[in-house]
């Protein structure tokens, strides 16, 4: 199959590009690069054995976007693309409103206009907001609580109406809980750019010298150690995800959504002493307040992608650790080359 992989070149969608060249498919991969690094791409070509196409694009240049779709004869499209912190998203909304909004609209236009009627989206479990009951089925009504998330929600919206006014789309809602991880080979993997927002990032760089200790959001929630519960989930197991949702829309139509996640939830302190293993030592922490907007507890009902999709997370948290770990030790400074 032919495949678009939009935002390929970031954390996800490089991981999920080499999977579609092991399994064959023809990618290729649209990016603007402002999140991201074409290095990615040089090692998931040496890493599969197979190249692919790379279009240095803004998903917000709708000419642009749609000459590549006309030209293209791709069969479906993966839309990893978009701007994804939280904090930035409240600082500058109309920001992320039009990248992510407009961007879509954008992709989405292309495609109708040029007989593209398949796509996998990037969602997020942001969408399901801060206080519900866990696991999180699908059906767990939305209350995104931050512009990022809501970016999330409105697109869920609009690929919701779109299914509903051209029964010709097939249309999957991936709910991503927390991707963490790196492909065993340790060659790709998340290389946030300045200091991290998630946890585990954060817990790598302070194993590797980038940073002295870890900051604790909160000792006080209602959890076992008082630390903040969420459902981490490899980047390997989530690629597989998106070859199984593009294997369920090939011969089915409409919108469909799942959660991607593990079904099981660690605290913050388990991540630490998780990573403190694979390392071989102790990672420095320090409890601090509770971050703004933080929920207490969040971790997947995942039995829907299961029965669907015949797909199930594998790998532990100690996998997830130790994957982490090794790309993080071999890239210290992660894809670029200067420190
Ligand atoms: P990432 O930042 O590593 O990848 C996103 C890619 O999109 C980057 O390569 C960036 O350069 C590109 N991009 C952004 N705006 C663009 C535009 N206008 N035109 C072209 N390219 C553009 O992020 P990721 O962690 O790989 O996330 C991928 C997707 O999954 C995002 O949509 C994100 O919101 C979603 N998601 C991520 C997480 C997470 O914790 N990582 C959780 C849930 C959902
Ligand atoms: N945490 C710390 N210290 C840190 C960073 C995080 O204690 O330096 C804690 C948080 O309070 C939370 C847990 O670690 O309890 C996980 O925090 P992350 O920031 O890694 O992840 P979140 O669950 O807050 O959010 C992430 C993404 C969202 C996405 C959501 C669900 O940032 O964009 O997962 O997919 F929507």
């Amino acid at each position: 199959m032919k495949v678009l992989v939009t935002g390929g070149a970031g954390y996800i969608g490089s991981h999920t590009t080499l999977c579609l060249l092991e399994e064959g498919h023809n990618v290729v991969v649209l990016d603007n690069l402002v999140n991201s690094n074409l290095e990615s791409l040089r090692r998931v070509q040496q890493l599969s054995g197979r190249s692919l196409e790379f279009r240095e694009l803004d998903l917000l240049n709708a000419e642009a976007v749609s000459n590549l779709l006309a030209e293209g004869n791709f069969e479906a499209v993966i839309h990893f693309a978009g701007l994804k912190a939280v904090g930035e998203s409240v600082e500058q909304p109309l920001r992320y409103y039009q990248n992510n909004i407009v961007g879509t609209l954008n992709l989405l236009h292309g495609m109708e206009a040029h007989g593209v009627r398949r796509l996998v989206f990037s969602s997020s479990a942001t969408v399901y907001g801060a206080s519900q009951d866990v696991p999180l089925t699908e059906k767990a009504p939305l209350d995104a609580t931050n512009p990022y998330g809501r970016t999330k929600e409105h697109i869920e919206d609009i690929l919701t109406d779109l299914g509903a006014a051209d029964t010709d789309w097939s249309i999957a809602l991936l709910r991503y809980f927390n991707p963490v991880g790196a492909h065993e080979s340790g060659l790709i993997g998340e290389d946030p750019v300045g200091v991290p927002n998630n946890l585990l990032p954060f817990v790598a760089q302070v194993a590797v010298g980038r940073r002295n200790k870890v900051m604790v959001f909160g000792d006080d929630y209602p959890t076992a150690d008082g630390t903040g519960v969420r459902d981490y989930i490899h980047v390997m197991d989530l690629a597989a995800g998106h070859l199984a949702a593009l294997g369920y829309l090939a011969n089915r139509k409409g919108v469909f959504r799942w959660n991607l996640g593990t079904g099981r939830g660690s605290s913050v302190l388990e991540v630490i002493e998780a990573f403190g293993a694979a390392v071989g030592r102790p990672i420095p922490y320090e409890i601090t307040g509770r971050r703004p907007g933080d929920s207490a507890v969040s971790y997947a009902d995942p039995s829907a992608a299961l029965a669907d999709l015949s797909w199930a997370a594998h790998r532990d948290l100690r996998q997830m650790c130790q994957d982490h770990w090794r790309w993080q030790q071999t890239n210290p400074v992660g894809y670029s080359s200067d420190g």
